[in-house]
C-alpha cells in the first residue's frame, strides 16, 4: 500500500513541477508589483514569497482548482503606486480584473493586452485604449475615470463576445464611435456617458440586435439619428440627452416593440413625425425638453392610453390644446401618468376638469404657455398630486377651490396669471404639506389671512405683485419651516421630480430660476403691495429667512429692533415703504447680508456700522430718506466717538434753545409735551420722535457751522 502511495506521489508531482512553476511565477509577480507600491494598507501583509505555496489564501485573489489565479480585485482598498510593474504575463488564467477606489493612479500598462482569458475588466484607472481590442474573451468592461485619454479605438469591435461596455465619465475620451461597434454583435448594453465623443452615430449600431440600453448622454455627438435604431426587438432605453442631434427624431423608433425609456432632452431635433409615437405601446419615458421641435402636442401622445408615467417637453415649440378636435381630453385617460412637464410652449385653451381624475399625476408643469380660463372645480384631489406649476399663463378666476382637497401639495405656482379675489383663509389648513407657494403677480386683493401663516413646513411664500391690503399678520409661530435653517431638501424628501421643479422667485434683484433641489432657500416676498401699518415684530424668530422682501408698500412705524436676529439674511429690501425712526444697530449682526435697501423711506439717524455692512457701499440703498448719515452716506456731524457725539450734541442742543428759546420755545415745548404723551400710538410716537430729531439735527448743524466759523474768525 505504501509503495503504492509513492508511485502516486511521483506520478502526480511530475504535472506539479510544470504547474507549481506557473503558480510560483503568479506570486512572484504580485510580490514584486507590492515591493513596488510606495504604500499598502495591511490586506496585502500575507503577499509573501514565503507564503507562496499557499497562494491561494491570499487576499484580493481567487483561484481556480489547479491554483492559478482567476481574479485580482482591488475594491476600496488602500493602495499607493501604479500598475507599471505588475506584470499581466504572468496570469494567463486570469477572466476578472476589478480595480475600483483603490487610490492607484497612472496608467494600465500595455501588457494588459495579454491577459488573454479575461473575461471581466471594471476600472478606474487609464487602460491603454488600443490595447482592449486584444481582450477577445472580455465579457464585461466598466471603465471610469476622470482623465482616460484617447479614442475609442477601432479594434473595440475584436470584442465580439462583450455584452455590457460601460466607459462612463471619461471626460478626455474624444472622436467619435468607431463604426467597427457594429461588430460587437454580443452587446446588451453601450454606456459611453459623459466624454468628448463627436460626429455621428454610426449606423452599424442597428446590426446589435441584442441591444437593450444605449446611454450616450453628455457628449458632443450630432447629425440625424438613422431611423434603424428602433430596430432591435431587445431595445428599452435609449438615452442621447445633451448632445447636438438634429432633425426629425425618427419615426420608427418604436418599432422593435419593446422601447420604455426615451431621453433625447436639450439637443436640436426640429420635429417629431405625427405617427412616431402611434406605435409605442410600451412607452413608459419620454423626455425632449429643450429642443425646437415644432409640433402639436396630440401628436407626441400614442392613441394608447398604456403604460406612459412621464413626459416631459418643456422648451419647445408645441402647440395647441389638452382638447382633441372632439373636445376629448387625451391625457386624462392615461391613468399610469404621474408626470407632465409641458411648460414654456405655446399652447392654449382651458385645463380640462377631468385632471383631477388622474390618480397618478404627481408633477404637472403648464407653466409659460397661453393657458386660459377659469381652473376647474373638483371636490376631490387625487393623493399623489405634490407639484402644481400653472405660473406665467392667462388663467383667470378666484383662487383655485379645487385645491382644498390637496392635501399632499409640496409646491404650487399661481404666478404670473390673473387670478382675482382674496387668498382664501383655508390654505394652510388644507394644505399641510406645502413647502412653497407662489401667488405673485396677480390681482388678489383684501388682506393677507393670518392662517396663511400656520404653514408648517412652508419655506418659500411669495405673493408680490398683487392688490394686498391691511396689516401683515403678526403671529409666526407656527410657521417652523421658516424659523430654522434650511438644509439641503434633496435629502429630506427622496424625490426623483424634485430636481425638475423650477419656480421664478427675485432674489437680490435678480429675478432668479431657483430650483427645488437646491432649496437650502427661505424667504418672504410681500413687495409690491398696499400693505400698511407696522412691520410685525414677531418676523424676527424667523431665523431661517434668507431674503425678505417688502418693497414697495405702505408700511409704517420703525424697523424691528432685533432685525439683526435673522442672521442667515443675505438680501433685505425695504424701500419704498414709510418706515420712519432709526435703522437698529441690530443690522450689524447681519454677517451674510449682501443686498439691502432702505431707500424711499423716512429713516433718520446713523447707519448702524459693521463688518458686513462696511462692504455695502452704494449710497442709493440709503437714498431719499430725509436724515440718515453715516457710512456711506456723509459722517454724522462729527466722526468723533459716540459718547462724544452726544456731548456736544448737548451742548449744541443748549445753544440752540437759548437762541430760540424767547421765540418760539414755550409753544414748541407745550406742544410737543402734549404730543408725546397723549400719543398711545406707538407708530405715530415713533415717527414724532423722529420729526424731532430731523429737526434736531438740521438745527444743530447750522449752529455748529456757525461755531466753527466762529473758531475760525477767531484765529486768523
Ligand atoms: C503568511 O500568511 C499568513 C496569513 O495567511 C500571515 O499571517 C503570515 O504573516 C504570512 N507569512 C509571511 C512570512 O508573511
Ligand atoms: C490611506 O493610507 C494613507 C497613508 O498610508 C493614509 O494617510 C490615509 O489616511 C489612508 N486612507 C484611508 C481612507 O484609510
Ligand atoms: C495586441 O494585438 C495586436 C494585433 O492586434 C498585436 O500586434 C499586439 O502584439 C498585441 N498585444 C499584446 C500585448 O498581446
Ligand atoms: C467589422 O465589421 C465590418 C463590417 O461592418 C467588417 O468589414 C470588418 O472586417 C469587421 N472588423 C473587424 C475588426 O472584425
Ligand atoms: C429595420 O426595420 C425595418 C422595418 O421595421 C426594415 O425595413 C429594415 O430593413 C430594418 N433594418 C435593418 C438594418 O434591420
Ligand atoms: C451642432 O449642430 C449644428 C448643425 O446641426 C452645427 O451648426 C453646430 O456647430 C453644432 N454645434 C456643436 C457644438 O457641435
Ligand atoms: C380616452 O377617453 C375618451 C373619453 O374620455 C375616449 O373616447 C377614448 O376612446 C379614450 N381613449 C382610449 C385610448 O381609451
Ligand atoms: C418662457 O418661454 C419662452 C419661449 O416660449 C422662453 O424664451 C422663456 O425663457 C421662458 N421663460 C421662462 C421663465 O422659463
Ligand atoms: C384680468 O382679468 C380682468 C377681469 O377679472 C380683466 O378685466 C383683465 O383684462 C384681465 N387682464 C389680463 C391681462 O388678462
Ligand atoms: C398653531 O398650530 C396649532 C396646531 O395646529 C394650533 O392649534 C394653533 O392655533 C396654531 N397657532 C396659531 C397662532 O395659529
Ligand atoms: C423686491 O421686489 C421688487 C418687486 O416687487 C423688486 O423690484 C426688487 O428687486 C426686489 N428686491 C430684491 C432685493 O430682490
Ligand atoms: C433700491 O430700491 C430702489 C427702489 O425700489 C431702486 O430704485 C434702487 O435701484 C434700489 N437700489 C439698489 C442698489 O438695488
Amino acid at each position: 500500500m505504501k509503495h503504492l502511495h509513492l508511485v502516486g506521489l511521483l506520478l502526480l508531482s511530475f504535472p506539479c513541477l510544470l504547474l507549481c512553476a506557473g503558480i510560483r511565477r503568479e506570486a512572484e509577480a504580485l510580490v514584486k508589483w507590492k515591493a513596488s507600491l510606495a504604500s499598502a494598507d495591511e490586506s496585502l501583509e500575507p503577499w509573501s514569497l514565503a507564503n507562496s505555496t499557499s497562494l491561494c489564501t491570499w487576499t484580493h485573489i481567487t483561484c481556480d482548482l489547479a491554483g492559478h489565479i482567476t481574479k485580482l480585485e482591488f475594491d476600496l482598498t488602500n493602495l499607493s503606486g501604479t500598475l507599471d510593474e505588475l506584470d499581466f504575463s504572468a496570469f494567463p488564467h486570469m477572466e476578472e480584473l476589478i480595480m475600483f477606489g483603490n487610490g492607484l493612479h497612472g496608467t494600465v500598462p500595455a501588457g494588459i493586452g495579454n491577459l488573454m482569458s479575461l473575461v471581466e475588466l471594471h476600472i478606474s484607472l487609464n487602460p491603454y485604449l488600443t490595447e482592449i481590442g486584444n481582450l477577445t474573451s472580455l465579457e464585461a468592461l466598466t471603465i471610469t475615470s476622470v482623465t482616460l485619454t484617447g479614442s475609442i479605438p477601432p479594434t473595440i469591435g475584436m470584442l465580439t463576445k462583450l455584452r455590457p461596455m460601460m466607459v462612463d465619465w471619461n471626460t478626455q475620451v474624444g472622436e467619435g464611435i468607431p463604426m467597427e461597434i457594429g461588430n460587437m454583435t454580443e452587446l446588451n448594453t453601450i454606456y459611453l456617458r459623459g466624454n468628448y465623443l463627436e460626429g455621428h452615430l454610426p449606423g452599424t449600431i442597428s446590426h446589435l440586435v441584442k441591444l437593450q440600453e444605449l446611454y450616450l448622454s453628455e457628449n458632443q455627438l450630432g447629425g440625424h439619428i438613422f431611423p434603424e435604431l428602433g430596430n432591435s426587438s431587445l431595445l428599452d432605453t435609449v438615452k442621447i440627452a445633451e448632445n447636438n442631434f438634429s432633425g426629425l427624431f425618427p419615426s420608427s423608433i418604436c418599432v422593435g416593440g419593446a422601447l420604455r425609456v426615451v431621453d433625447a432632452g436639450y439637443n436640436g431635433f426640429i420635429g417629431i413625425h405625427h405617427l412616431t409615437f402611434q406605435h409605442c405601446t410600451t412607452l413608459q419615458y419620454v423626455d425632449f425638453t429643450a429642443n425646437n421641435i415644432v409640433a402639436e402636442l396630440r401628436d407626441c401622445f400614442t392613441e394608447h392610453p398604456g403604460s406612459l408615467v412621464s413626459m416631459a417637453f418643456s422648451q419647445n415649440q408645441m402647440s395647441g390644446t389638452l382638447l382633441t378636435d372632439r373636445g376629448e381630453d387625451f391625457l386624462c385617460n392615461r391613468t399610469s401618468l404621474n408626470f407632465l412637464d409641458l411648460s414654456s410652449n405655446a399652447l392654449h385653451g382651458g385645463l380640462p376638469k377631468c385632471f383631477w381624475d388622474m390618480q397618478n399625476l404627481r408633477f404637472m408643469d403648464l407653466s409659460n404657455n397661453s393657458f386660459s380660463g377659469v381652473v376647474p372645480f373638483s371636490m376631490t384631489c387625487q393623493d399623489n398630486l405634490r407639484y402644481l406649476l400653472l405660473a406665467s399663463n392667462q388663467f383667470t378666476g378666484t383662487f383655485p377651490l379645487g385645491l382644498k382637497k390637496c392635501k399632499t401639495l409640496f409646491a404650487l405656482d399661481l404666478g404670473g396669471n390673473n387670478f382675482s379675489g382674496r387668498i382664501p383663509s383655508w390654505v394652510s389648513m388644507s394644505l399641510p404639506e406645502l413647502n412653497f407657494l407662489r401667488l405673485s403677480s396677480n390681482m388678489f386683493d383684501g388682506i393677507i389671512p393670518h392662517e396663511i401663516f400656520q404653514f408648517q413646513q412652508l419655506r418659500v411664500l411669495d405673493l408680490s405683485k398683487n392688490k394686498l391690503t391691511g396689516p401683515i399678520p403678526d403671529d409666526f409661530t407656527n410657521l417652523t419651516g421658516m424659523a430654522q435653517e434650511q438644509k439641503n431638501i434633496a435629502f429630506i424628501y427622496p424625490d426623483r421630480y424634485l430636481f425638475r421643479v423650477r419656480i421664478q422667485i427675485i432674489w437680490k434683484n435678480v429675478d432668479y430660476v431657483y430650483y427645488l433641489l437646491i432649496a437650502s432657500m427661505a424667504g418672504i416676498d410681500l413687495s409690491g403691495n398696499y400693505l400698511s401699518q407696522e412691520i410685525p415684530k414677531g418676523i424676527t424668530a424667523l431665523i431661517g429667512l434668507r431674503y425678505l422682501n417688502l418693497s414697495g408698500n405702505h408700511l409704517s412705524g420703525c424697523i424691528p429692533e432685533d432685525i439683526g436676529n435673522i442672521v442667515l439674511l443675505e438680501s433685505l429690501d425695504l424701500s419704498r415703504n414709510q418706515l420712519s425712526g432709526k435703522i437698529p444697530q441690530s443690522l450689524a449682526a447681519l454677517k451674510s447680508i449682501s443686498v439691502l435697501n432702505f431707500s424711499s423711506n423716512r429713516l433718520s439717524g446713523r447707519i448702524p456700522t459693521g463688518d458686513q455692512l462696511r462692504t455695502l457701499t452704494n449710497r442709493s440703498i440709503y437714498s431719499n430718506n430725509p436724515g440718515l448719515c453715516g457710512f456711506p452716506l456723509e459722517d454724522c456731524i462729527n466722526s468723533s466717538t459716540p459718547a462724544q457725539t452726544e456731548k456736544s450734541l448737548d451742548e449744541d442742543r443748549e445753544a440752540l434753545w437759548s437762541y430760540c428759546f424767547v421765540a418760539a420755545g414755550f409753544i414748541f415745548g407745550f406742544w410737543l409735551y402734549w404730543g408725546i404723551f397723549l400719543s398711545r400710538s406707538e407708530t405715530w410716537r415713533c415717527a414724532f420722535y423722529q420729526y424731532v430729531d430731523n429737526m434736531q439735527g438740521k438745527v444743530t448743524k447750522k449752529v455748529y457751522s456757525c461755531i466753527s466759523r466762529f473758531w475760525a474768525g477767531g484765529s486768523e
